[in-house]
């Protein structure tokens, strides 16, 4: 079974798009909606959040975590790495190679959260790869909660996408990193403000990639089932009405959040 964990809501993007690439296996997910958003907290926290979110998904009988969250990937992979023996896989650098593969003009912009950003992540991994690539970061705390309210659409978000990708605009980029999973809900909002020309590179589908390669090459670690025997359950800590408003848009299905 595959383990899948989040801050909240927006992890189901990596786990939709898992659930597409990957038919045959099962998959546990956790968000932690009751702490949302990790984002502002101390990499302290949100290793100590991430650790319980494991502990929890193994539990559930996971054989692999899923880090569906750029916070929690950015600051607490090797934490989870040293205390926990399933393979690990975070969402930067999957996410990071594709920004590689993509750009054109080696001058990629990265939008996260705080903490992703303050952790210098997606840079340190582009320019190990690529020293020659420009990595340009904004912080878009505000976007976390618009989406877990559900405000997709609203004027002010579009106000305030305006005014986080204004820096971004003048740094002539042709690629931009979706570095949060709660982005892919605003993708067309922030295509349309960065422009045609930029690239939008979605961590979640880069990730589902990465695991179905890694299963590929490791066909024996995580159990496969046949499709009636395949379950996907959804435990979240904390169940409302907007988030399983959220959870149905992303997968187009009417979705039980099960509160754990
Ligand atoms: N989806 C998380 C991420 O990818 C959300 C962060 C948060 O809770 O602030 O970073």
């Amino acid at each position: 079974m595959i383990g899948i964990f989040d801050s909240g809501i927006g992890g189901m993007t990596v786990a939709h798009a898992v659930e597409q690439l990957l038919p045959g296996y099962s998959l546990v997910y956790y968000g932690d909606i009751a702490r949302t958003p990790y984002g502002p907290k101390s990499p302290k926290t949100i290793t100590d959040y991430s650790i319980r979110n494991t502990e929890f998904l193994l539990e559930k009988g996971a054989e692999l975590i899923i880090v569906a969250c750029n916070t929690a990937s950015s600051v607490a992979t090797q934490a989870l790495r040293e205390h926990f023996q399933v393979p690990i896989i975070e969402v930067v650098t999957p996410a990071a190679n594709r920004a590689i593969e993509t750009s054109r003009n080696r001058r990629v912009g990265v939008i996260g959260t705080k903490a992703t950003v303050k952790s210098g992540i997606y840079h340190k991994t582009i320019t190990a790869e690529r020293p020659e690539f420009k990595v340009y970061s904004e912080a878009c705390p505000l976007l976390v909660p618009l989406v877990e309210e559900d405000w997709l659409n609203k004027r002010e978000t579009k106000m305030i996408l305006r005014r986080y990708l204004h820096p971004l605009k003048d740094k002539q980029i042709d690629t931009l990193v979706l570095g949060c999973t709660h982005y892919p809900l605003l993708k067309k909002l922030i295509q349309a403000r960065i422009g045609k020309k930029v690239t939008l590179i979605d961590s979640s589908i880069e990730t589902a990639k990465h695991v179905k390669h890694f299963l590929l090459s490791n066909p024996n670690l995580v159990s496969r089932k046949d499709q009636e025997q395949v379950s996907h359950c959804y435990y979240v800590s904390d169940c409302t009405e907007t988030a399983t408003k959220v959870a149905q848009r992303i997968f187009s299905r009417p979705m039980e959040l099960i509160l754990a």
